[in-house]
Parts: C-alpha cells; sequence; structure tokens
C-alpha cells in the first residue's frame, strides 16, 4: 500500500513539475496579445537610436509605436535594419509597420500606405567650420554625402547626379566621412544633424532648408485594417496631447 501511496505521488509530482515548466516558459501576456512589428533604422536621434546599454532601440519613434501598440491592444517589437529595405520589409509582411522618421512622398505611395502624419523634418546640410560651401546654391559640383534611400540622396542624386552623391549606410558614417574630407557635406534631415554635430568639433549646419517634409509610418497595401486602426489610434495620441510629449521630451526647444 504504501508503495502505491509513493508511486502516486511520484507521478503526481512529475505531473506538476511539467506543468510548471510550461507555465514559466511561456509569458502569458505575450501569447494572449497580437504582434505589432516595427521595422526602423535605429541611427537616427532622437527618432531612434540605443539607449547607454546598447540594447535597447529608445526615441520619438519607439515611444510612439508602443503608445500606438498600446491603444491597440499589442505587443510592439522592434527590429532595427538597414535604412533603405524598411519598404520591401512591410511590403513583404516581414514588419507590420515602419516607423522611421519617414518621409512621406508621392513615389513610396505607390509602394506602400502611409498613416497620419505626426512630425516635420527639414533636409538641412552639414559642413565643416570654414566651408566655402554657404547655402544650397554652392552644392553643384561638390561631393555630398547621404544615408542611402533617404530623401536627402534622392534629392541630392536627381540634382547634382550620381557622381556627385555618396551614399553611406547611415547618417553618422556619412558625418564620419565629412570630417575626413571625403566628403564636402552631408544633406540630412535636422533633428539627426543637430545631434551629430553636437557629437563632432568643427561641423555646423547651414541656416538654408534643403526640404521640409513631413514624417508618417509606412504600413503594407494589403493591411488597410491595419492602417485604419493605426490612424485612429494616432488621432487620439495627438488630440490627448501624447504625441507632442513625446517630441518635446526629445526635441528641445531653442
Ligand atoms: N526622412 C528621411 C527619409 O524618409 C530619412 C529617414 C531616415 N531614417 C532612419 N531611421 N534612418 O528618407
Amino acid at each position: 500500500m504504501k508503495k502505491i501511496l509513493a508511486l502516486i505521488l511520484a507521478v503526481l509530482m512529475v505531473v506538476s513539475l511539467a506543468a510548471c515548466g510550461t507555465t514559466t516558459t511561456t509569458d502569458a501576456d505575450a501569447t494572449e496579445k497580437a504582434q505589432l512589428v516595427m521595422g526602423t533604422n535605429a541611427a537616427f536621434p532622437p527618432y531612434e537610436f540605443y539607449d547607454e546599454d546598447g540594447q535597447t532601440i529608445i526615441g520619438i519613434d519607439a515611444e510612439i509605436a508602443k503608445a500606438v501598440a498600446d491603444k491597440l491592444d499589442m505587443e510592439l517589437t522592434i527590429k532595427d535594419m538597414e535604412f533603405d529595405s524598411l519598404l520591401t520589409a512591410v511590403q513583404s509582411g516581414a514588419v507590420d509597420i515602419v516607423f522611421a522618421g519617414l518621409t512621406v512622398t508621392d513615389e513610396r505611395k505607390e509602394s506602400v500606405d502611409f498613416s497620419v502624419t505626426y512630425a516635420t523634418g527639414i533636409q538641412v546640410i552639414i559642413v565643416k567650420d570654414g566651408s566655402d560651401i554657404a547655402s544650397v546654391d554652392d552644392l553643384a559640383g561638390k561631393t555630398i554625402g547621404v544615408q542611402a534611400g533617404t530623401t536627402g540622396d534622392i534629392y541630392c542624386t536627381d540634382e547634382f547626379g550620381q557622381d556627385n552623391v555618396k551614399q553611406f549606410g547611415n547618417g553618422a558614417l556619412a558625418v564620419a566621412a565629412l570630417q575626413n574630407d571625403q566628403v564636402d557635406c552631408v544633406v540630412i534631415d535636422n533633428e539627426p544633424a543637430k545631434s551629430f554635430v553636437a557629437a563632432n568639433d568643427g561641423l555646423k549646419i547651414l541656416e538654408t532648408e534643403y526640404a521640409v517634409e513631413d514624417y508618417a509610418a509606412a504600413i503594407s497595401k494589403d493591411n488597410a485594417d491595419l492602417t485604419e486602426k493605426v490612424n485612429a489610434a494616432m488621432e487620439e495620441l495627438k488630440a490627448d496631447g501624447t504625441i507632442d510629449a513625446i517630441l518635446a521630451k526629445y526635441i528641445k526647444a531653442e
């Protein structure tokens, strides 16, 4: 009799241990919620960049995306990738949404849908102190550094020709090339420009703006349902001041 009891106890223990195993390995929250996979290129402060531990992507886009996901009761994951593969990633379904300080353009509208806009971007010109480039009018014939696939790249290539434009994987690499005199200037969005100039000696941003643009999230044209939900969430986050607060947190008034 004792042996049978011991056996039953042993079986019960194994069963309950196994049960423990399954509950501890599964994050109940993560399985319940639908996933919202965001693609970005996290070398674009203050919109997306790594915090000091080098592990977590933070910034305006990460926070807006998190607020949108919370509103939709979804679980946000962020994938860091090359900027020029983001739109293909959202078209193929590798990511659900792109938040990347992404400029709305007519050409991009042919391949993806855009959400409502949430910020303004300005393409500016970074030069070394003492440069003979004083405005956009001086760019002809110069070597311009850009981040590959960005609007800065597209506009400069259109206007000044491919031979005058050098593409880099991100803005920081373009700025490093400017420091090493491999390019004469860098054309990039104003907020990242400010942070790159702050992090490097001897650089300045020209007063003349090259182009003014709007940022929005991109979603697949096959996912109209998500676009509608994201837009509704973003309208609420605009109306209740959440988006303004996130922008103000990362962009200090001059
Ligand atoms: N606004 C520019 C564009 O849409 C540059 C965006 C770059 N974003 C980034 N996360 N690296 O082309």
